[in-house]
């Protein structure tokens, strides 16, 4: 068995969000959610089964940081589940890298624990397809089953483990969309979205969000299947808000947003007036992503770089699916 896998899998932002599980123990979502994977925003990881026993527990090192004890627990439980899907009891040393700074509103737990599981599963020897593999990576973390699909990808909620996956609806190269993350903030986030997951059914407006999805979800595959950035614009915007208003209402309160990110939204505002066709969207964290057709990126760029709160931008077109390397961290 080889049993030393290396994969480079890119992170997602999604334009129909996933917040809420309807299942903890399989973290299953409450809602399908609609992603572009990213090709600027990457984890590449390097798996390694100590099959000679030398190892008495799993080793993790994440951008030159070993995580231990607590901050390795969700990792190890993520690796008893590939144990399990192939009946051993090795350990297991793991290099992962990000080459986006881990606090930039860039989910690193979509890539991170789809590179895990498809370098993981590798190792291994385990030969998954890219279906199953996504129902592994979802327990992970949610996000993260988008990311075993390139382009533009729905996470079907489904009824139990086998079904709760993500499918590609559009390869990277059908629609040349940007993701510009607007960094406001590089401090660490309070809560982590799995403990917002868990909490999302204490607001009283998250039947409401979730009666939206009936109309939002068919109009974001619709303005794909048109790739009309005025059709999808407004559905995502008013998405991203619409999951903002259920973390802040839900007990506890979830307040994401820093003073920087409502500049940035207030601007996107003011430049579509001006004519600019450009959208925003928000994840667990006060980084904002902008949502534009490439041949407006430049300028979307220019008028960030005039904000004051903005301390830096990750551009980024839709990418592939995973990636194997040949050459490994370690
Ligand atoms: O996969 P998680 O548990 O990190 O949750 C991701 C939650 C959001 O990024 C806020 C929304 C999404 O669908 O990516």
């Amino acid at each position: 068995m080889d049993n030393k896998a290396t994969f480079r899998v890119g992170s997602n932002i999604a334009f129909i969000k996933y917040w809420g599980v309807a299942d903890p123990a399989l973290n299953l979502p409450l809602n399908n959610s609609i992603s572009m994977t990213l090709a600027a925003a990457h984890t590449t990881t390097t798996v390694r089964w100590d099959s000679e026993g030398r190892l008495n527990e799993d080793e993790f090192t994440i951008d030159d940081v070993r995580f231990t004890r607590e901050r390795a627990d969700r990792l190890v439980r993520h690796l008893n589940r590939l144990r399990r899907v192939a009946g051993v009891e090795i350990r297991a040393q793991v290099v992962s890298r990000n080459n986006f700074p881990m606090a930039s509103g860039i989910a690193s737990s979509a890539s991170g624990f789809a590179a895990l599981t498809v370098a993981g599963c590798a190792a291994l020897g385990l030969q998954l397809n890219n279906t199953e593999l996504s129902a592994l990576a979802r327990q992970g973390s949610g996000s993260a089953s988008r990311s075993l699909f390139g382009g533009f990808v729905e996470w079907e909620r489904g009824l139990d483990h086998r079904s709760s996956v993500a499918r590609q609806l559009y390869p990277p190269d059908y629609w040349p969309l940007m993701d510009i993350v607007a960094v406001v903030s590089g401090a660490e986030k309070q809560v982590s979205s799995e403990g917002g997951h868990q909490i999302a059914a204490t607001s009283p407006l998250l039947a409401g969000r979730l009666s939206s999805l009936d109309f939002a979800l068919p109009d974001v595959r619709q303005a794909l299947a048109e790739r009309n950035l005025a059709r999808l614009g407004p559905v995502l915007e008013q998405d991203a808000l619409a999951m903002h208003a259920v973390m802040m209402t839900s007990t506890p309160s979830l307040l994401y947003w820093q003073p920087g990110t409502l500049e940035v939204l207030q601007a996107v505002r003011q430049w579509r007036t001006a004519g600019l066709p450009v959208y925003f969207t928000i994840d667990a964290g006060p980084n904002v992503h902008l949502i534009c057709e490439a041949r407006d990126a430049a300028a979307v760029q220019a008028k960030l770089q005039t904000l004051a709160s903005v301390q830096s931008v990750i551009v980024s077109p839709p990418g592939p699916g995973p990636e194997r390397l040949a050459t490994h961290l370690f």
